[in-house]
């Protein structure tokens, strides 16, 4: 019999109890973190890709329970970058940094409405890189526009797949609205990435296996996961912090399931914990995706308290994160980094040859 973890490894399939079965002992930390770092390195590889991250507008209509945008935070300095601006800094990001992805985050901000949105869009098509919009909720309509304007990948995080505490923490927002709106993502034909947070106030491990299973089901190209991060100016401020290990835990075993996928080695985990980013790479990541916001507006995109940023827009922070990634045996990505899908088929034969791989 294989033991759980090796049957992840080879076969990338689990089932809940499986999963919680993994994601409720302690011990296998390491075991997992190391399971999924070798199946990075048969599927992904060892280059780590570059997105440059622009936030481009801190305004948002939501108002969710963890998050320092939300609405009702009157304690935060809002901005709203002009689209000259935002194609200036994604121009530098890529003729002078050499990145080869721009991911242009925000807020859900009215302002950017499908035209301004995809006149953006265009201009920054303009320059030899990929695009990945992270703005939230849109309708099937906008979310066709952006790809037809150019658009290459969309992230939204899908945050839980526990709808009771999708509800309690995401008031007025509607769990089976966002699960619609990665549909309408994927049959735009972008890059579907999706993501949630570790440690919500409420969240059970089950739900965490829930999670994961949502990823495989919905078969994301880009799955994002950090610890969640109390922040003074929302409710959630006395709540305790997600956990570091389990967010490695989730991520890594997400490698586990979704073997070719692209996993970034999340801000959040670099905050929670001293070299979590690297850590974050020998578990499974093979992303970093650096911040080249205007230094004046950084400050005032808190999702959470603390948020560290891993700095891209002077040379010598670039070469600082080159080291950083050299250092750890690993090189800077030359592509745009699409998900390079195996072929499933293989997977399957290789599974009717080798039947001792099934468990
Ligand atoms: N801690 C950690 N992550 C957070 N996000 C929002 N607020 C927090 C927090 N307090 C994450 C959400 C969102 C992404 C942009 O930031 O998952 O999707
Ligand atoms: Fe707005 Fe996103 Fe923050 Fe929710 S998580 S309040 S949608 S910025």
């Amino acid at each position: 019999m294989l033991s759980l973890i090796e049957k992840a490894e080879t076969g990338h399939e689990l089932n809940r109890e499986e999963l919680l079965c993994l994601l409720s002992d302690a011990s296998n930390l390491q075991e997992i973190t190391a399971a999924a770092d070798r199946v990075r390195h048969e599927y992904v590889g060892d280059e780590v890709h570059l997105r440059g991250l622009i936030e481009f507008s801190n305004i948002c209509k939501n108002n969710c329970c963890y998050c320092g945008l939300r609405r009702d935070n009157t304690e935060i300095h809002r901005y709203r970058l002009d689209e000259d601006t935002i194609f200036k800094l994604a121009e530098y990001a890529v003729t002078q940094m050499g990145l080869k992805t721009i991911v242009l985050q925000s807020g859900e901000d009215m302002w950017f409405n499908s035209q301004r949105m995809c006149a953006l869009i265009g201009r920054i098509k303009t320059l030899d890189a990929a695009l990945t919009l992270s703005v939230g909720e849109k309708s099937a309509e906008e979310y066709l526009a952006y790809k037809q304007a150019g658009c290459d990948r969309f992230l939204l995080r899908i945050e839980t797949t526990d709808k009771i505490l999708y509800k309690r923490h995401d008031p007025g927002m509607s769990w089976k609205r966002r699960r619609e709106c990665l549909n309408d993502i994927r049959r735009s034909g972008m890059e579907v990435g999706s993501g949630c947070l570790v440690g919500l106030p409420g969240q059970t491990l089950e739900s965490l296996a829930d999670d994961i299973l949502f990823f495989k089901q919905i078969n994301a190209d880009m799955v994002g996961i950090g610890p969640f991060i109390p922040h003074p100016d929302t409710p959630l401020r006395n709540a305790e912090k997600g956990n570091f290990d389990l967010s490695l835990k989730v991520m890594a075993l997400t490698r586990l399931l979704l073997p070719d996928i692209n996993i970034p080695a999340t801000t959040a985990m670099e905050t929670l914990a001293s070299n979590g980013q690297t850590k974050a790479l020998q578990s499974g990541a093979n992303v970093i995706m650096p911040n080249v916001t205007l230094n004046e507006c950084r400050k005032y995109y808190e999702l959470y308290p603390g948020k560290s940023v891993t700095n891209c827009s002077s040379d010598k922070s670039l070469a600082k994160l080159r080291a950083k990634i050299s250092s750890i045996g690993r090189s800077v990505a030359t592509d745009k980094g699409f998900r390079k899908r195996q072929n499933n088929l293989q997977i399957e034969t290789l599974s009717v040859i080798m039947p001792s791989n099934k468990n």
